[in-house]
């Protein structure tokens, strides 16, 4: 039988009016400052995001100035934050937004799904939190507590699913306070119904009618079969230095973190010895090199072994960096100009806080 979501509407909206969280997009819910937050919180934890938003909104205050700013400097702002296609479509949106609705992001969920990188929870989390439509902003956390509410052993990673519920959801959404309801699933979801380690199931406003705590289930749900397994790529990085400065260069435009500034490096995990002979097969004066040890990243669909060697050159520019492709940067001009993504953080210490 299908579960009657209709009750929890009240428990929840008064939970939220004494537990809502304190962050900065909710002070002020103008339009921009909600997409922009979305949009960021899309892949990110809140905490993650709280400080990245706050220098967002202070360089780039509306709409306009996203659309017109430079791609260096945008990419910088949102560097470390990952899945830089978010800020690419962020941007191309906000130009759509300037030509074609008069620099204002429309009200209309159907209309905010037409926009590049909005897609269904991110355009009901808008149209509810920026505009109080009756729409369900339905992700994982939401999928988590509502299905722990009706004790569904329901696939909640199946499109099927996600439809049905946010059906479900529309249904029930109150037209006075949408937004706030969305909310505060969302805030259930991260501070009492938890996704690893045990819930608060006694902090939570609908003990009483969750099914998962009366039949004592709430750790088997929700059910989410385990994502296929990670493509392996070893590498070895070459962080090459010359009188303060590193060798960096662009990545292709195309693929995975396309277009930001990577550091050099080769395939597989190479020893020392095989590393010197390469060098010399290059010809790189060598002043001496300094292991830097092992590192992991974790990407969705990939994961990057690294293993990283610091090379002090007595030669500013072998053959090796002579390519177009590569810069040679001192710290400061890494540090404020070049978007380097988090994958090479074990390696970029570097120069970072320099
Ligand atoms: N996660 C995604 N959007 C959110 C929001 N508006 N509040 C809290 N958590 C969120």
């Amino acid at each position: 039988m299908k579960y009657d979501y209709s009750e929890i509407v009240p428990y929840f909206l008064n939970w939220y009016d004494y537990n809502a969280r304190i962050l900065p997009w909710r002070d002020n819910p103008k339009p921009y400052y909600v997409w922009v937050s979305e949009i960021m919180l899309q892949q990110t934890r809140v905490e993650a995001v709280k400080g990245y938003f706050e220098r967002f909104i202070e360089t780039l205050p509306d709409i306009k100035s996203l659309a017109e700013v430079d791609e260096e400097k945008l990419l910088k702002l949102w560097e470390g934050l990952g899945y830089y296609s978010r800020v690419r479509n962020l941007q191309k949106a906000a130009k759509v937004i300037m030509k074609d609705y008069n620099g204002e992001l429309p009200s209309d969920y159907n209309e905010l799904l037409k926009l590049p990188g909005i897609g269904v929870y991110t355009a009901g989390a808008i149209a509810s939190i920026a505009f109080q439509k009756p729409v369900p902003a339905v992700d994982g956390n939401v999928l988590r507590v509502m299905k722990r509410i009706a004790a569904s052993y329901d696939d909640i990673t199946k499109e099927s699913i996600k439809k049905e519920l946010w059906q479900d959801l529309y249904q029930i959404m109150p037209s006075d306070r949408p937004g706030d309801f969305n909310q505060s699933i969302m805030d259930i979801g991260a501070t009492v119904c938890l996704p690893n380690g045990k819930p608060l199931c006694d902090q939570c406003p609908v003990m009483h009618l969750c099914k998962a705590f009366h039949q004592d289930i709430v750790m088997e749900l929700p059910v989410k079969p385990p994502k296929k397994g990670r493509k392996k790529e070893e590498k070895t990085i070459l962080i090459f230095e010359y009188q303060d400065q590193f060798a960096i260069r662009k990545r292709p435009a195309k693929g995975l973190l396309a277009g930001l500034w990577e550091i050099p490096s080769v395939e597989g995990k190479l020893t020392l010895k095989k590393i010197k002979e390469q060098l010399e097969e290059w010809q790189f004066q060598i002043e001496r090199i300094e292991p830097m040890g092992e590192a992991k990243h974790i990407f969705s669909h990939v994961e990057w072994h690294m293993l990283g060697y610091h090379i002090l050159l007595k030669d500013d520019n072998p053959e090796y960096t002579k390519n177009k492709d590569y810069v040679w940067a001192n710290r400061c001009q890494i540090n404020q100009i070049y978007t380097l993504p988090n994958a090479f953080l074990a390696y970029s210490k570097l120069w970072k806080n320099f």
